[in-house]
């Protein structure tokens, strides 16, 4: 992962720590409304694929038990990882796209349930993702997958020549030859691995995706409500195809892209889809970039004008991120597809313990508090939760009462201690395992290994415990019991 230059190293604190009554009484474990789902406390546990499903899709025990062992802590609400819409094979990314996916889904409701006692609602993260290939070979990439056009026979200076005899120059040539003779997206497909852009008009699958996502993601959200999910939240964040609608980089010409209007119309119409087929009681809401920290992508203003416009049409909570974009990630090596969490932006996203002189731990919260204060300012209250860096008590109750947000999300510190809200709760806040923003969690994440925390694997093991295949690493944190 991009790292600052600066290389200042930062230490995670546990801050100032409530009494039991202290906490009882403060901002964080009071309840709030997202629409029509009320959370008992402001607690939040954004999504978080951890490649536990089947490679068709399936949810497995190991899904079941990561969750259920999140639920023990008893947050507000925790948001299933990021689960595809479409019935396509995606790896061992989860899947809601067919009614066969209902049973493992209900069951991991029903776990949910069981292990908060109740008192955790569960929402599900919903994504569309467009086509990401492998770097190639060059030698494979002239071979078979580009397209030979006249174009590159007039770069090469040779009218006549055939598809074969233009494959055979093109991999003759040096770097910088080729960087003149093909196009920009070619010289990408060769140095990246090729990749779908929404603006990729000239196929008819990506021209259609205002008409098919709608009723895709509408599809969705009916079957999480039929397996008794509290919620959805759709994935209009990071590298993704809702993320990529609402990008400054969008330059669609069929009234879906270029100004603010048209980059946000998608999104409010897959809404508007939802809406209209789940029932009342079903909370719908967004998690989209306060910031997308690219060269030329959208930035505050525009996460604030969107943010207006999903309040005006109703959605139950804004859920903000940042970063993550396949535009400055890292050249992956010869195999292996980009991932969008390497570069600058992906810094932004999960930024880690070596830093800027900004740090790691509040670079979401000031975005977030300008975001909250226009839907404000536009007469809506809907709930924000702000996620980035937020691993105490101090820090969550400080951004509660300074107006960052109304919701505190917390991804790699409930990895870290799936208990933390619990303890300070209960006033053992002393015993949280604090998060070392090393980010070994999401080294793992890229390599589509199961993901784990390696501050688990320092405490004894005990009986009974799933691992790893290796049996190296322990699946899910060690239990806690509240001392009696
Ligand atoms: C292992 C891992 C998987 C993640 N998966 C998702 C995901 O499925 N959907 C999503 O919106 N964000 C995902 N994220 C980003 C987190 O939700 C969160 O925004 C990010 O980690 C920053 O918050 P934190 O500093 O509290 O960890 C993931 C993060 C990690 C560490
Ligand atoms: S591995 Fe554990 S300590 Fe390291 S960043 Fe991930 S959750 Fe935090």
């Amino acid at each position: 992962m991009w790292r600052p230059p600066e290389r200042i190293r930062y230490s995670s604190s546990a801050g100032r720590l409530p009494s039991a009554a202290e906490a009882a009484a403060s901002r964080l474990f009071s309840p709030i409304d997202i629409g029509p789902v009320r959370l008992a406390q402001r607690t939040w546990v954004p999504a978080m694929v951890p490649w536990r499903a089947t490679e068709e899709g399936y949810v497995t025990e190991e899904v079941i038990e990561w969750y259920e062992r999140f639920a023990r802590g008893m947050p507000g609400a925790i948001v299933l990882e990021a689960t595809g819409i479409r019935d396509v094979p995606s790896g061992p990314l989860l899947r809601i796209g067919h009614d066969r996916f209902l049973p493992g889904l209900r069951r991991l409701v029903e776990t949910v349930r069981r292990a908060s006692e109740g008192r955790t609602r569960l929402l599900i993260q919903l994504i569309d993702f467009l086509a990401v290939r492998r770097r190639p070979e060059p030698k494979k990439f002239f071979e078979r997958f580009l397209v030979v056009t006249d174009a590159h026979r007039a770069a090469l200076g040779v009218p006549n020549l055939s598809d074969a005899e233009v494959r055979a120059r093109l991999s003759a040539l040096s770097e910088d030859e080729l960087a003149r003779v093909l196009t920009a997206a070619e010289w990408h497909a060769l140095q990246f691995g090729y990749r779908e852009r929404v603006t990729d008009m000239q196929h008819p699958h990506i021209r259609n995706l205002p008409q098919v996502l709608p009723g895709l993601f509408a599809d969705a959200a009916v079957r999480a409500e039929a397996a008794g999910f509290d919620g959805v939240e759709l994935h209009y964040a990071h590298a993704y195809t809702m993320s990529s609608f609402l990008s400054r980089t969008n330059t669609r010409s069929d009234g879906y892209g270029g100004s603010l209007d048209n980059r946000v119309r998608l999104p409010l119409e897959v809404f508007a889809a939802i809406r209209s087929r789940v029932p009342k009681n079903f909370a719908v809401g967004v998690r989209f970039l306060a910031d997308e920290c690219i060269e030329g992508g959208s930035r505050v203003e525009d996460a604030s004008y969107f943010a207006v416009q999903f309040a005006r049409a109703g959605v139950d909570f804004i859920s903000l991120s940042r970063g993550g974009k396949f535009d400055d990630a890292k050249q992956p090596s010869i195999g292996a597809a980009a991932y969008p969490y390497t570069g600058r932006s992906g810094y932004e996203c999960m930024p880690q313990f070596i830093s800027d002189q900004r740090g790691p731990f509040g670079r979401n919260a000031e975005p977030s508090a300008a975001i909250r204060k226009a839907v404000h300012e536009a007469g809506s209250l809907v709930p924000v939760v702000c996620t980035g860096g937020i691993h105490n008590f101090e820090m969550a109750e400080d951004y509660l009462a300074r107006g960052v947000c109304d919701i505190v999300g917390a991804a790699r510190q409930s990895l870290a201690d799936p208990d933390w809200f619990r303890k300070i709760l209960l006033g053992h806040g002393g015993d949280v395992r604090l998060c070392e923003y090393t980010n070994y969690c999401e080294g793992l994440d890229q390599k589509h290994k199961p993901v784990t925390c390696q501050l688990w694997d320092k405490l004894p093991s005990t009986a009974g415990e799933r691992r790893t295949p290796d049996g190296k690493r322990r699946l899910t944190a060690p239990l806690w019991q509240p001392p009696q």
